[in-house]
């Protein structure tokens, strides 16, 4: 299916259905607020929208491109019926409600890294792995935001050459961290003398070579970019060397790839697989200025992919990515596990891998 949004699905099996009692855990949250944007513009068949976010917030009206709607409350005693949940709110939320979703007839696809070890929860990019969408019993988690590129460019590597590890650098934007990030880049540009808040130290002019808390040597931010990818492609013992960076920019995470693989290389055999890849751009001329950049990726739906050129080591190729990280690689990867959810059931694939009615 090469980016095949749910509006077209629908048009050729010609159904437009009531719509779905849709749930959005989260949803004053930049993630949330992309997510809801995202379903409108994709005509995402939503019957009922029901919105939630912290407890501040309950009451709150806000617009959304489906009308003026209040922030509910989530309530323990009487969880909500829904047969879709979002969640993006973290990963004490997902933890607290996702099963409690479920266990009501829910699919939640949760954005938090909460579920995205556990054995029963798929980790799914719906252009990479697709099939392990069937293994969901309520969850399926959405990967980090620097795995679903970074993955989208490995895949189409890794089937023509037989992929035999990578090390990457990750550049990481500040929206990264929420609203919150994206708050403090602002305030630090704009006053020099500003304190660290949400970062670690000033964000402003800076890099800082840390994301998350410590997690075995690593920060925690690489060790997803380690575990993630070895989950989605099945290759468990894959060796992966990985710095995650915090970079000044408000939106699009960038990853100089370094990739070495079983079969003999070629950049031109590459630069094909790559162009291949549902999702995926190649934007490949650097003597003419072509190459990713996240100011381009920013607002884009697909992964860029540039810089493809042999590197040294085994069978090896360097290449760089740039995708934006509140749509790839957040919302928009979620609305469309919810697409292939409706796509399996239209298709009439039986078994839990279909939205409960
Ligand atoms: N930003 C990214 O690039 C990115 C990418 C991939 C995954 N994610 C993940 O997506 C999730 C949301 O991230 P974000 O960037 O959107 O963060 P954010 O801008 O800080 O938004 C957080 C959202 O969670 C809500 N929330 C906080 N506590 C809650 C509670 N106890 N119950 C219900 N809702 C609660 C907030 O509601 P209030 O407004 O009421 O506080 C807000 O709607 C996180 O799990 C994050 O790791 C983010």
């Amino acid at each position: 299916m090469k980016d095949q949004s749910l509006f077209q699905f629908m048009d050729e099996v010609g159904e437009t259905g009531p719509g779905y009692r849709v749930g959005i855990v989260g949803a004053t949250g930049i993630i949330g607020k992309t997510l809801i944007g995202i379903l409108h513009q994709r005509r995402f068949p939503v019957g009922d929208l029901h919105l939630y976010a912290s407890p501040e917030s309950e009451g709150r009206w806000i617009d959304t491109p489906f009308g003026q709607k209040c922030i509910e409350r989530l309530n323990k005693a009487r969880p909500p019926h829904l047969q879709l949940v979002f969640m993006a709110a973290g990963a004490a939320v997902a933890r607290e409600w996702g099963w409690r979703f479920a266990h009501r007839g829910a699919v939640v696809i949760d954005k938090s890294s909460y579920f995205r070890d556990k054995s029963y929860a798929p980790l799914v990019i719906p252009e990479v792995n697709p099939e392990s969408i069937r293994e969901h019993r309520g969850i399926i988690a959405n990967p980090n935001c620097t795995t679903i590129p970074l993955v989208a460019a490995l895949k189409p590597l890794h089937e023509a050459f037989g992929l035999a590890g990578f090390t990457a650098v990750s550049f990481q934007s500040v929206s990264g961290s929420g609203g919150n990030g994206m708050l403090t880049l602002a305030r630090e540009l704009e006053d020099i003398n500003a304190e660290a808040t949400t970062f670690p130290h000033r964000i402003a002019h800076n890099v800082i070579p840390w994301i998350g808390s410590p997690a075995g040597g690593h920060s925690s931010e690489e060790k997803k970019m380690i575990n993630e990818p070895r989950k989605i492609l099945r290759l468990p013992r894959l060796p992966i060397r990985v710095t995650a960076v915090r970079v000044p920019i408000m939106i699009g995470h960038s990853l100089a790839l370094h990739a070495s693989f079983r079969k003999p290389v070629s950049v031109e055999k590459a630069r094909k697989a790559l162009e291949s890849m549902p999702g995926v751009t190649v934007k490949d001329d650097p003597a003419d200025g072509l190459y990713p950049t996240p100011l381009a990726a920013a607002g884009r739906d697909e992964v860029l992919v540039g810089r493809i050129r042999r590197d040294r080591g085994w069978h090896g190729l360097a290449l760089w990515i740039s995708a934006d990280n509140l749509r790839k690689g957040a919302a928009l990867n979620a609305v469309q596990i919810a697409e292939m959810l409706i796509t399996n059931q239209a298709a009439g694939d039986s078994g839990v891998n279909t939205i409960p009615g």
